[in-house]
């Protein structure tokens, strides 16, 4: 009877030992900032298909955004009508593997639905259907998601591209007037009271949109409204911005009293203009990388990733959140944008899966985060 006595507690203590272990070990990238800031990727849902893409995306990050599966276009489409099929496949997978899960976006000028702000023939719905309209996606898709997403982008790029404007011309805007970022504060902090809540637009580091910004977070703080967060969306090119350029928008934007969180990152190798406005499509363009990737670039986008995670790391304070826009090279909107059916290069890992010598500079400066 003893020895069966023993048998059992022994078996006890290897299982709890085991459970303790049950986590896995912090791997990767996530494991290098111990814990101390979120590093994630955007996905879609059919890439968890992929046994090798989806190990990588376990290994590598603790934090996950749909990158389209989330919008309004794919979860409402039709009035009334939800469809979170892909957004939960991606949210179970965020959960199975110990990573938060940001939602994006609540409200956007693309992939939105033209009934939530316009009638048929185009004209902008009235004020109030407006507002009712997104109140209602707003609650149903944050209640859907309740207290299992860290931080939602509420609104994403309503600051205008023309310096002369404030605001984007948009649909919610021309429907609701232009408090109708507020109003989408007002709803989403009250839909669930647990969600960070970010703006988020793109070429926000630059002067111009950085002082507009700014304007948009005091005046979101002077009605009481929380923004917990800006998000920088870091579509970035080899020749720009300055690490001066993002070192000064991080300081100046923690100054406001939000975190910082660079939200899309990649690295353009092809040379184009700045900005991320989807619409911006080009008929035809170089697509100087289609038969591979020459090492003399490889060191340029390792250096160039280096030098922006210097800077991160710099500001490890401000910022809680890195994610990159896409996982490997081919997983990157920057192969349909702005040419449709380029070979680009802006990520990590190249097509193979393979770490690219930008991999070792960005884990390099990811330490520093987690180092006292
Ligand atoms: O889902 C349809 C599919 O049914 C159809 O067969 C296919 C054929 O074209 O299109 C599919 O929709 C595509 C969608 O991605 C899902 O793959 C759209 O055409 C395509 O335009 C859309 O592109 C996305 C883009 O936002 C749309 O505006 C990109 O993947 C996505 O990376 C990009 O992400 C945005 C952020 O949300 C906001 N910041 C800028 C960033 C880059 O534009």
């Amino acid at each position: 009877m003893k020895y069966r006595v023993l048998a059992v507690a022994a078996m006890a203590v290897a299982t709890s030992a085991l459970v303790g272990l049950g986590r896995p070990a912090e791997t990767g990238l996530r494991g290098a900032t111990g814990g101390k800031v979120l590093i994630g990727t955007a996905i879609m849902s059919n890439q968890l298909d992929d046994p090798k893409l989806a190990e990588l995306i376990a290994r590598e990050f603790n934090c996950i955004t749909g990158e389209n599966e989330f919008k309004p276009e794919s979860v409402e489409r039709v009035k009334g009508q939800f469809t979170f099929a892909g957004a939960d496949k991606i949210l179970a997978f965020a959960e199975a593997h110990d990573m938060k899960m940001v939602g994006h976006c609540l409200l956007w000028h693309n992939q939105t639905p033209r009934w939530m702000f316009a009638s048929d023939d185009g004209k902008p719905l009235p004020r109030e259907q407006g507002l009712a309209n997104l109140k209602e996606h707003i609650d149903a898709v944050m209640g859907h998601f309740k207290g299992r997403i860290v931080g939602w982008d509420v609104v994403n790029e309503a600051i205008d591209d023309n310096p002369a404007n404030y605001l984007r011309d948009t649909p919610a805007k021309r429907s609701i007037g232009d408090d109708y970022i507020e109003k989408a504060f007002e709803f989403a902090a009250s839909a669930d009271p647990n969600a960070q809540l970010y703006y988020n637009d793109y070429s926000n580091e630059g002067k111009s949109k950085l002082e507009r910004t700014i304007k948009l977070i005091r005046a979101l703080k002077a009605k009481g409204l929380r923004i917990d967060a800006v998000g920088m969306q870091g579509h970035w090119l080899l020749a720009g911005p300055s690490a001066q350029e993002i070192d000064g928008a991080i300081s100046a934007y923690a100054a406001e009293g939000v975190k910082v969180m660079i939200t899309e990152l990649d690295v353009d190798p092809i040379p184009r203009g700045g900005g991320a406005e989807v619409t911006a499509m080009q008929k035809s363009g170089a697509n100087p990388y289609a038969n591979g990737f020459p090492p003399d670039m490889q060191e340029k986008l390792a250096k160039r990733y280096g030098e922006i995670f210097a800077v991160l790391a710099k500001h490890k304070a401000d910022i809680s959140r890195i994610t990159f826009w896409g996982t490997h090279d081919g997983t990157s909107w920057l192969n349909n944008w702005p040419v449709r059916g380029r070979m680009n290069h802006a990520l990590l890992w190249d097509r193979d899966m393979k770490e690219k010598p930008a991999y070792a500079a960005v884990l390099e400066q990811l330490k520093k985060f987690g180092a006292p």
